[in-house]
């Protein structure tokens, strides 16, 4: 990726908050452990710019030198994630504030409002000054825009950035007419006479208006956007090296719609952690590397940060347990990443994340954390040959973030379908049944597909339905779950019977919604189990797969299936347990007739592959607590053998094979 034929193993790192001695120390370490990208000034700007305009870079220079010393390449922070003092103190109309009205103060990290146009002047300014300096560095071979914008910042409802959101609706749009229909502004007396009259959706006293929240949404990602942009402008003035920013594709953020992002990045990044606040970490790391790999088109992306061990800013802090990190990461390079970066190089001893791991632990080197480091960094030495080579699917799964914000919008039928538990639900499925799954954008192009998932598609535009409708027709097959293609893309419900993007494709017509409480289950007749969701569902042309055999719905169909023009529709009307659910995407799968990259598991075995040229390698990763066994042959990297037929793989390990027949 950023050196050509390798795996790139790269971190974070922060000398700012050391004395320089340690530098040294730093450089020498990085260098045994095979450092080859390493990011800095990400949180530099009081450092290089102590007083407005009073720019010093002595020490960052001494530390780009140092790193180019050893060979290191060097990921440019433009320092502008987190203003100094000094410009909030000068500047407080800078802050962004919250939609109850309040201030958010400087003493975190990005106290600042993505519409400022005081923020960005400073900013740009500051991007000016590091690109001039480092544009011709010979060790520069990144450009990273601030740092994951809108982790903290990317809903502000300052006055600033009501005006900059009336602007956008003006050119969304076009007349107070059309805004007027989007939002359905008849409903409780909301209708404007004029743009002046429309604010952000600040806190009120009752539910909030679905198309102005939803249009908010969209205004935030794309003012955080045009921050990147506005960065990688200046940059771009005098350099020619690749610009990009970190994503976090990951469960706790969905402020940024990254499909509208994607094709601004010179190469796709992104943050991951494991959230043990999920059920199934291990798994939504994989769902989260094979969205990154969407945002990149195919194309290998980059993990710019994870952890070695613990993180934190979770309520219980998990430390990884041995061969885990390696594990994680090589889930990612399996997944497509030709980059394993690390937040970050040396443990704080000060600050909000003194706490948060490291490669260079608190108590040093002789640590299992930093032997674990050396171990990955063999690994990714090994699969050099990888890099460049592409992940293969044929099933998609469509993804969508305005989706995600209509689908959890306030005045729903039930709390308890979230948008991401349904998309990791069937994902986390299609893993344990052994099938590598692409995640798309609505509208993309389906047609290399044998089979397309699409959970909780809850709006759709008109263009995008008929992209998968169009894609039955023509012998796709395509598997809906509950809560998909109830509204256009401007929140308003599709009439006629749910889903109405869908309904012909399916077959079906749905007169009436009837979420389940908590604990409430159904019976099926299929045998399985389902809860909290179930619907009305009547069939027009499609067959029953299962019925309800309880609740409120006997007789009911839960799960459908339909032949429309060449291909097929299947319909989840509930959610299934997982084995229910696995049982039903197996039937679809097969009926499609999709290849299994490896064999069925309870998600602790991961088998992936990627190509590219005239090779394909087998990527064999065992979570699990016993040893697997793998059909393969061909030679085996991280172990550097030869297998034939049969790979062992330990409990705990990872395993590569270059195959003898290449696919
Ligand atoms: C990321 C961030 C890093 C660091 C890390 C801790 O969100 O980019 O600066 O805070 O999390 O996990
Ligand atoms: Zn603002």
């Amino acid at each position: 990726m950023i050196t050509a034929g390798a795996i790139t193993l790269g971190c974070d790192y922060n000398p700012e908050q050391w004395p320089p001695h340690v530098w040294q120390e730093d450089v020498e370490l990085m260098a045994e452990a095979g450092v080859g990208l390493v990011a800095i000034n990400i949180f530099g700007w009081s450092d290089v710019e102590p007083r407005a305009g009073d720019y010093d870079f002595e020490r960052l220079d001494t530390v780009v030198d140092l790193l180019h010393s050893r060979g290191i390449r060097i990921n440019l922070g433009t320092g502008t994630a987190s203003p100094p003092p000094w410009l909030t103190t000068r500047h407080p109309e800078v802050l962004p504030v919250a939609a109850d009205g309040t201030t958010r103060h400087p003493g975190g990290r990005q106290a600042w409002c993505p519409s400022s146009p005081v923020f960005r002047r400073y900013a740009l300014a500051l991007v000016e000054q590091v690109a001039k300096r480092y544009a011709r560095h010979p060790a520069v071979a990144l450009w990273h825009v601030s740092n994951e914008l809108g982790c903290h910042n990317a809903l502000c409802y300052c006055d600033t950035s009501a005006a900059a959101f009336r602007t956008w609706l003006q050119q969304r749009h076009g007349t107070i007419d059309a805004l007027n229909a989007a939002w359905g502004t008849t409903f409780w007396s909301q209708r404007y006479g004029d743009w002046a009259e429309i604010q952000p959706p600040r806190a009120a006293l009752s539910l909030r208006n679905p198309g102005q929240v939803l249009d908010f949404h969209r205004f935030s990602s794309d003012e955080l956007l045009g921050c990147y942009r506005a960065e990688a402008e200046v940059i771009r003035r005098h350099s020619a090296i690749p610009v990009t920013t970190n994503f976090m594709v990951t469960a706790h953020i969905r402020n940024l719609d990254y499909w509208q992002w994607a094709p601004h990045m010179d190469v796709v990044a992104n943050d991951h952690y494991l959230d043990h606040r999920l059920g199934d970490p291990v798994a939504e790391l994989s769902f989260a590397a094979d969205l990154t790999r969407g945002l990149a088109g195919g194309r290998p992306w980059m993990l710019m940060e994870q952890s070695t061990s613990a993180v934190n800013w979770q309520p219980y802090n998990v430390a990884k347990t041995p061969g885990q990190m390696v594990r994680n990461s090589v889930t990612h390079v399996a997944r497509g990443a030709d980059a394993i970066c690390f937040f970050q190089w040396r443990a704080s001893p000060q600050g909000a994340e003194k706490f948060h791991s490291a490669l260079v632990p608190h108590a040093g080197t002789d640590t299992a954390v930093w032997r674990e480091v050396l171990h990955l960094s063999a690994v990714l030495g090994r699969l050099a040959e990888v890099a460049g080579t592409r992940v293969v699917a044929d099933t998609a799964l469509v993804f969508s973030w305005p989706a995600w914000w209509s689908a959890e919008g306030e005045g729903r039928p039930s709390e308890a379908v979230g948008y991401l538990d349904q998309v990791h639900a069937v994902h986390r499925e299609l893993r344990r049944l052994g099938v590598t799954v692409d995640v798309v954008a609505p509208g993309a192009d389906l047609s290399g597909y044998r089979f397309v998932v699409v959970p909780c598609l809850y709006a759709v535009s008109d263009g995008d339905a008929q992209a998968l409708n169009d894609y039955v027709a023509a012998g796709g097959h395509a598997l809906v779950t509950f809560f998909s293609g109830i509204a256009d893309e401007a929140d308003r419900v599709r009439l006629g019977g749910y889903p109405g993007a869908f309904r012909d494709m399916l077959g079906i017509s749905v007169e009436e919604f009837f979420p389940l409480l908590p604990g409430d289950t159904l019976e099926l007749s299929s045998g399985g189990r389902a809860g909290v969701w179930a619907e009305h569902l009547h069939l027009r042309t499609a067959t029953a797969i299962s019925t309800y055999t309880d609740g409120p719905l006997p007789g009911v169909p839960a799960v459908t299936r339909n032949a429309f023009g060449e291909g097929t529709g299947w319909y989840v009307a509930t959610q299934l347990e997982p084995a229910a659910l696995r049982d039903v995407l197996s039937q679809a799968l097969t009926a499609a007739g999709v290849a299994r990259t490896g064999p069925e598991s309870d998600g602790s075995l991961e088998v992936v592959r990627r190509c590219g040229g005239d090779r394909s390698y087998l990527f064999v990763i065992n979570h699990g607590t016993a040893e697997v066994e793998v059909p393969a042959t061909g030679r085996d990297l991280v172990e550097d053998r030869d297998i034939t037929g049969s790979l062992l793989v330990p409990a705990g390990a990872v395993r590569v094979v270059r195959e003898e027949q290449p696919r």
